[in-house]
């Protein structure tokens, strides 16, 4: 089965990722659930929806500030690169989907690439919409203000209770459901809608492979499933 996994890989030329925060652990960035998560001792709701921002923008902005500092501290490791290979070698057919906002696989190199969660990196004015980068962690100083406009911006990610944007949805779904081999990475698959793109890629008939230290609710579905780290189980496949 395993030899099998690797032979799809390298035959096919439709190839799509979806990467969750594991893919981000060994690079020292914590994920958000499970022992050490992000959210423990926290709930999501205190502190990553419209409602708190509305609420109290300042705490949430200080929050987004320490984790920006966090990533920007943190560099890609093994895996973001093996992906940025991957997409060299594939070329057109390969789409990199992401959960995370740490912008690590942009650090690395991909750029088939979408963000389906947006990126801690940038900002979006709250007014106009308008995006921008943050100026360096030593230099920022939140709120950020618009350089269009005037306005307060607030972090450029996708807070619970909101949608995700419909064309990069779109486009992801339709990559995962012409695929034939779809990668699903360090991710608990729980959060909808990412959660679903290896369900449809695998309803669609691609070939399944998920990496991941620890079963989640994709692992019956899949075709194979590594209980490996991201960079360990990448260079498996890919080596
Ligand atoms: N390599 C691969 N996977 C790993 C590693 C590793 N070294 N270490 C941990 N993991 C796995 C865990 O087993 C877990 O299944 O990574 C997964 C991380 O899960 P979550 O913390 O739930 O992260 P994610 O799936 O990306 O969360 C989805 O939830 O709160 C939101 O918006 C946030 O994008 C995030 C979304």
């Amino acid at each position: 089965m395993q030899e099998t996994a690797r032979k799809r890989l390298q035959q096919a030329e439709r190839v799509t990722v979806l990467t969750g925060a594991g893919i981000s652990a060994e690079s020292g960035v914590p994920t958000f659930r499970g022992a050490g998560g992000l959210w423990e001792g926290f709930r999501p709701e205190e502190l990553a929806t419209p409602e708190a921002y509305a609420r109290d923008p300042e705490k949430v902005w200080r929050w987004y500030a320490w984790r920006y500092q966090q990533v920007m501290e943190a560099e890609p490791n093994e895996a973001h690169y093996l992906l940025a290979r991957l997409e060299e070698e594939k070329g057109n057919g390969f789409l990199l989907v992401t959960q995370n906002v740490d912008g690590l696989h942009h650090r690395a190199g991909s750029r088939r690439l979408l963000e389906l969660h947006g990126s801690i990196t940038r900002a979006r004015c709250e007014r106009c919409g308008h995006r921008q980068p943050l100026p360096p962690p030593d230099e920022f100083e939140p709120p950020p203000y618009c350089e269009r406009c005037g306005s307060r911006m607030r972090p450029d990610v996708v807070w619970f209770g909101e949608f995700l944007d419909a064309d990069l949805l779109a486009r992801a779904e339709r990559a995962f459901m012409t695929s034939e081999v779809a990668l699903v990475i360090g991710t608990s698959a729980v959060v909808e809608p990412a959660a679903s793109l290896g369900r449809l890629a695998k309803a669609a008939g691609a070939y399944l492979i998920e990496i991941n230290p620890e079963a989640t609710p994709l692992t019956p579905l899949a075709d194979l499933s590594l209980r490996a780290g991201a960079a360990a189980g990448l260079r498996w496949l890919l080596e």
